[in-house]
């Protein structure tokens, strides 16, 4: 037996053509809007989640209770309504997917009055700020954007488990209460109540269960799953974040790739309908030398070109003495037009902006009709014909310089590169630029720290011709480890990092001397990852994997820049959720009966 309520409905309020003419119907939503024709009509615009439906109350034929509960509605009420389905008189309205119709009302519910809100969802021009919308999720969500974003996230991840199911994957859930795993963030830590005095870590990513799983014979596995990371949020960053996380046992670091850019371009194509092009590969020091980040925009030029040795013939005390560090290095951008397309301040400005970055300065010069002429003109005239012919200098270029060790010169340079780009335009409009960036360093030197750290994760293995120069590298050897290359891949579009993973090391020993290397004692290998090396002694395959970052793929998707756009209920730069008002205090008994002190001075528990 069916059973039916006023609220049952027969159509959404996206679905009504001129072809339902005559058809009887119900609709339900919220009131979006509310119009008065003359003393006959009354228009109500009804919103659900698939579009806008006009209901007309015909003041004369409608019934009276009806009439008077219309009288009464406004903005957000909840309604049901009931009536015949009409084609409009006065034409259609092209901007309503429904335009050509509306439906004359004669039964009405009113199933939740709406005090008036803070904004109306669907008035573009009154949007509040961010915090009162995410105050107001809820009503913040109904907003068709968003409505759009949660049915493309929803499809993406859809996708993913099509995808990865026809791929012979098998979706795994992993614990969420767990053991510290080393992704290099802090953790977020929760209090045993049952064992006093230890915790559980939440997981920065499921990397050693997916391992142990690949150990335990699953050979595919895949899981949509939350990762948290203490760390402070940015525009592309959360806490707590979503990663489509994959692993893939007996398979090459090409069987890994070509298993995810199937994926990827799968994606692209069928929610964006954009056929994307195998995608290109960069080795890391590639990436650093063109682009000075491990993450290249090749959407634009302005590349950075090497002129180390060219510099060294100048007496500019900033080049020479750079180029006296260890690994010093002087690089240039060139930037086409740039003497009329950029004004003095944008570039003295520039060299405040590389200073964030370590960097003492962006010296900069024009490329005049008959040689350089400006800013640091007379250091670098000496040695213009050998820059024109590096750099494809032209009358009218700007060419901004960078010196310092090689790793300040293009961090700061390859950050230069991207204001540059955007302060000029030159950022194409719709274009998907991938790249596979590969080849990375296994480890890389903390300078601060005095310890080498490694670059993916210390499960990541070195490229299989590497193997032997690692085992064979003594930790005190500086250039020798440095140039271990890692079987890791990070992907790349457009300048963001979408997705990273690795060959794993599945040998026992390698693992043992990686700990060792970044600096844990044997014991506290022990201590933290038993469980893996354990593992790994009883048979272990060949592995690999990856995760995409979720968040990140869907803001792709949706052409944000703000990954709070793309969840449901995110968190603000201090990690609070304005709406639920987490995190907040708890009851002093609740802290004892977990074993905790609460030490804060300023806030209670
Ligand atoms: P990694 O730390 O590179 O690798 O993370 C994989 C991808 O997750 C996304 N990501 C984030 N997205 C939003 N907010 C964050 N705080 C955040 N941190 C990372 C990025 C990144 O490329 N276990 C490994 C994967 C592996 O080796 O298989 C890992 O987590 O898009």
């Amino acid at each position: 037996m069916t059973s039916t309520s006023p609220y049952t409905r027969t159509h959404t309020c996206g679905q009504l053509r001129s072809s339902h003419a005559g058809a009887r119907v119900t609709v339900a939503g919220w009131v979006d809007s509310r119009r008065e024709h003359g003393d006959a009509l009354v228009f109500i615009d009804l919103r659900d989640r698939e579009g806008v439906t006009q209901l007309v109350f015909d003041l004369e034929d409608c019934p009276k209770d009806v009439v008077d509960a219309s009288d009464k509605l406004r903005g957000e009420d909840v309604i049901a309504a009931s009536g015949v389905v009409r084609v409009r008189d006065g034409g259609a309205n092209p901007k309503l997917e429904t335009g050509e119709i509306e439906v004359v009302v004669d039964t009405l519910t009113v199933l939740s009055k709406a005090q008036t809100p803070p904004f109306h969802p669907t008035d573009k021009d009154s949007l509040p700020n961010e915090e009162i919308r995410l105050r107001h999720r809820y009503l913040d969500l109904r907003r068709p954007r968003m409505q759009k974003i949660l049915r493309t996230r929803h499809r993406a991840s859809k996708l993913a488990r099509d995808y990865f199911d026809e791929q012979g994957f098998l979706e795994i859930e992993t614990p969420i209460l767990c053991k510290s795993t080393p992704e290099g963030a802090r953790d977020f830590l929760v209090p045993s109540r049952l064992q006093p005095g230890a915790w559980y870590a939440l997981p920065q990513s499921p990397q050693l269960f997916k391992q142990i799983l690949m150990v335990s014979g699953c050979e595919r596995y895949m899981q949509i799953c939350r990762c948290f990371r203490d760390e402070d949020p940015r525009a592309d960053r959360q806490a707590e974040f979503t990663q489509i996380d994959l692993e893939m046992s007996f398979v090459t670091r090409e069987q890994v790739m070509d298993t995810m850019e199937g994926f990827a371009r799968r994606l692209w194509k069928e929610v964006l309908g954009v056929d994307v092009p195998p995608l290109p590969r960069i080795t890391y020091h590639e990436a650093m030398h063109r682009y000075g980040v491990d993450r290249p925009d090749t959407r634009y030029g302005l590349e950075l070109v090497d002129i180390s040795d060219i510099a060294a013939k100048t007496d500019f005390k900033v080049f020479t003495q750079a180029l006296e560090k260890r690994k010093g290095a002087v690089k240039a951008i060139r930037i086409p037009g740039g003497a009329e397309r950029l004004t003095r301040k944008m570039t003295d400005g520039y060299s405040e902006f590389v200073k964030q970055f370590g960097a003492g300065g962006a010296p900069v010069t024009k490329r005049g009709e008959a040689g350089f002429d400006t800013g640091v003109a007379r250091f670098v005239e000496p040695i213009r014909a050998e820059l024109d012919e590096r750099l494809g200098l032209e009358p009218g270029d700007l060419v901004v310089f960078g010196a310092d060790t090689f790793t300040v010169c293009a961090r700061a340079l390859g950050e230069l590169r991207q204001k540059i780009a955007r302060d000029l335009g030159m950022i194409p409009e719709g274009a998907w630029n991938f790249v596979w960036v590969i080849d990375f360093p296994m480890f890389e030197y903390d300078e601060e720290g005095g310890r080498w750290v490694a670059m993916h994760h210390p499960f990541t293995a070195p490229n299989p011709d590497q193997l032997d120069a690692f085992l064979r590298a003594d930790a005190g050897d500086r250039d020798a480890i440095e140039g271990v290359v890692s079987a890791g891949y990070d992907l790349v579009v457009n300048g963001s990092e979408i997705a990273g993973g690795s060959i794993r090391i599945h040998d026992q020993a390698v693992q043992e001397k990686v700990f060792r290397l970044i600096g844990l004692s044997d014991e506290e290998a022990k201590e933290k990852f038993s469980f893996l090396l354990d593992a790994l002694k009883y048979g272990a395959p060949p592995h690999g994997g990856i995760a995409f970052g979720f968040d990140r793929l869907v803001m792709h998707l949706c052409g944000t820049d703000n990954i709070r756009d793309v969840m449901a209920f995110p968190k603000t730069q201090i990690g609070a959720d304005l709406m639920t008002r987490a995190p907040g205090p708890v009851d002093a008994a609740q802290l004892k009966e977990l074993h905790v002190v609460n030490t804060a001075q300023d806030k209670p528990a």
